[in-house]
């Protein structure tokens, strides 16, 4: 019998990249007064790191756009899911009061959370691969190269956020795509090949990763869609499916092959993501259970400092019904244990090699 699916989305939450391409709708131009208030506020943070105190929402009003924020947490929650705010004039300031304001922003949407055993809040997304060649004492997300649609690991994760500091000399886009519109095409064209995302694929983290969140790496089996409570999420993961399979924890059938083939053909495909610069200045939030996200391949500069430079929020929003159990791949504990870690190696860390 062919698969049915519980629920086919339907509303804004469903579009394609040719279309939205069009317009600019989904672009926020911050007004004259909202950059006013936002100068006001980084004077009185005058002094603080951005990476260490967080900043939060009543040490960053944004009174003069209240409205176009409601609308926004609705937009990201049950709209489209996404949305670029424009108009920061990067020169005014320097890398840390952009942190700052970026943190304040992201205080209006939910609470940062800690990216990776390193306590970072406020990510650096920066190919240093080169330099930092240990792959145990990187972040993730300080690689470079093409990205394929996915999500972030799922979980407490509900906004990834990105703000753009510096641009590679050529390519680098931000990539994005609506689970929900790849839900329906894989419904419409191959519904037995959706009926595996439901079944789900057996994943495996990383072994760092594991060991400083004191757990396995095999995660197990875990859906890429799932319904529950009135939303349709998504967990897409494929790196952590292909390790499994390396592994020797699962083997990937020719069904499920042709099932990932197929997500992997429409969410990067053309017409189905919208490819966006992200000037300096630009920050782009993206709901992590219906958006999926990757980059362009680019060519980036050789010195350092000039290379392409992004800082990455990970927000937990409350007021959104729980990611279901059987998604959530990490969790509050994990990450309360991560910044355990990191607390650890601050107090062992002399000031001057802390850098
Ligand atoms: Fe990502």
């Amino acid at each position: 019998m062919t698969f049915q699916p519980p629920y086919r989305p339907s509303g804004r939450s469903v579009w394609l990249g040719k279309d939205l391409v069009q317009t600019d709708d989904w672009i926020v131009r911050l007004s004259p007064a909202t950059l006013e208030e936002i100068a006001a506020s980084v004077s009185r943070l005058r002094g603080r790191n951005a990476y260490d105190t967080p900043v939060k929402r009543d040490e960053f009003p944004l009174t003069t756009m209240a409205d176009d924020l409601a609308r926004m947490r609705q937009e990201i929650a049950t709209g489209r899911g996404f949305f670029v705010f424009r108009g920061l004039d990067r020169d005014r300031y320097s890398d840390n009061e952009l942190g700052l304001i970026f943190r304040g922003f992201g205080a209006h949407f939910g609470h940062d959370l800690t990216q990776s055993a390193f306590g970072d809040r406020l990510g650096d997304i920066r190919d240093i691969s080169d330099i930092l060649v240990d792959r145990s004492k990187r972040r993730g997300y300080q690689s470079g190269g093409f990205q394929t649609a996915h999500t972030d690991p799922s979980g407490e994760v509900g906004i990834v956020a990105m703000l753009s500091l510096k641009m590679s000399k050529s390519g680098g886009e931000s990539l994005i795509a609506s689970a929900h519109t790849v839900h329906n095409m894989l419904l419409d064209w191959c519904p037995d090949l959706l009926g595996e995302f439901y079944k789900g694929f057996v994943l495996r983290r990383p072994e760092a990763d594991a060991e400083r969140m004191g757990r396995s790496p095999l995660i197990g089996n875990v859906p890429s869609f799932c319904y529950e409570n009135g939303w349709l999420n998504c967990d897409f993961q494929h790196g952590y499916m292909r390790r499994a399979v390396e592994h020797g924890d699962a083997a990937i059938g020719p069904k499920q092959e042709a099932a990932i083939g197929a997500f992997v053909s429409i969410s990067n495909h053309p017409d189905v993501m919208l490819k966006m610069i992200l000037k300096p200045g630009d920050f782009q939030f993206i709901n992590n259970r219906t958006i999926l996200h990757g980059r362009a391949q680019f060519e980036d500069h050789e010195v350092k400092d000039q290379r392409r430079h992004l800082y990455r929020l990970w927000l937990n929003v409350p007021e959104w019904p729980r990611m279901p159990v059987s998604q959530s791949t990490l969790v509050a504990a994990d990450m309360a244990r991560w910044d355990a870690m990191a607390a650890q190696h601050r107090a062992a860390t002399p000031a001057w090699a802390a850098s």
